[in-house]
């Protein structure tokens, strides 16, 4: 895909695809803003069980001069294994955002508290930790809570810069929050509201709300107006190449921004060209959106 698609003639563009083949396609510097929220499932499900063994009169195996000797499980490499796999799926891709993301450029990453460490060594050595700029809390309040430890109610999404000398952060156009006690800072003040730290709350897509597409790993839209907001002027090119129902789209189409959106499950294309219905400008790649929604397209 060359970029003359969205410069010339659409506001954006979707594309059923393996992500690696289209940001490879992307010219070096050519996109303003990248979020993504790869999901936690690509690695190999490898078990590979360690065992040490221990002398013992009524053991299970037998060595050297008939001794005998039992075997104790000590635990399984399955856990490392399956982040080995997903780091090696992760890193090319997070190569090429680097390379495709312009010189002003932020790179929001979506992860989940299990696997965020492991993300954010790889992202310190692809960015140089110099470049590193937050690490935002999605804190939210649903679901089971387990009586055995704290229920853990957050994720954290990791924010770099291409040149943490120069990049776009809108202060003045985010939106600003409620105080917690308004009645402590005055009536002028309470009513402008304040600045979010970053510690984000933020409810999850409502079960019943008029916002959920049905698409199991949907983000609020909230959270990605405040990204968008924040991270990228009107007119600007926004990626997320891991688009799943087309969140980072919807926030980019209403707040003027430009937008390519890569997914390579059908399921998501569906849910997207539902979400996008009637929009006119976009350009559609590898999946055609009559195909769900029953009628023709311009
Ligand atoms: C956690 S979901 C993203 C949800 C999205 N943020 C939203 O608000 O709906 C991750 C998505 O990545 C997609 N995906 C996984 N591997 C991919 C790949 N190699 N290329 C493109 N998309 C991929 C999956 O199909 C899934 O829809």
């Amino acid at each position: 895909m060359t970029l003359d698609v969205i410069n010339a003639h659409a506001i954006g563009a979707i594309c059923l695809a393996d992500n690696l083949e289209i940001l490879r396609s992307l010219p070096s510097e050519s996109v303003d803003l990248i979020y993504i929220d790869p999901p936690f499932n690509t690695g190999k499900d490898q078990q590979r069980v360690q065992l040490k063994t221990v002398r013992s009169e009524d053991g299970d195996r037998v060595g050297f001069q008939g001794r005998r000797y039992q075997s104790i499980v000590l635990g399984s490499r399955r856990f490392s294994d399956v982040f080995d796999d997903y780091l090696a799926f992760l890193e090319p891709r997070l190569i090429e955002a680097h390379r495709v993301l312009a010189p002003h450029g932020s790179f929001y990453v979506h992860m989940d508290y299990r696997e965020v460490h492991y993300c954010k060594v790889l992202l310190d050595a692809i960015f140089g930790r110099e470049s590193f700029l937050n690490e935002i809390i999605w804190a939210y309040d649903y679901g089971g809570r387990p009586k055995n430890r704290w229920p853990p109610k957050h994720d954290n999404i990791l924010l770099y810069v291409k040149n943490p000398a120069e990049y776009v952060f809108n202060v003045d156009e985010i939106e600003r929050i409620p105080y917690m006690a308004p009645g402590l800072v005055g009536p002028e003040k309470a009513a402008r509201g304040k600045l979010p730290t970053d510690t984000w709350w933020h409810t999850i897509v409502p079960t019943n709300g008029a916002e959920k597409t049905g698409y199991p790993t949907q983000k609020p839209l909230g959270i990605l107006r405040r990204i968008v907001q924040a991270s990228s002027r009107p007119g600007a090119l926004v990626l997320d190449f891991f688009a799943g129902s087309g969140t980072t789209g919807i926030a980019a189409l209403e707040l003027g921004r430009r937008f390519i959106l890569v997914d390579n499950n059908p399921e998501a294309l569906a849910v997207i060209a539902r979400r996008f219905d009637g929009v006119e400008g976009i350009v559609w790649v590898g999946f055609d959106p009559a195909s769900v929604l029953g009628h023709g397209r311009d």
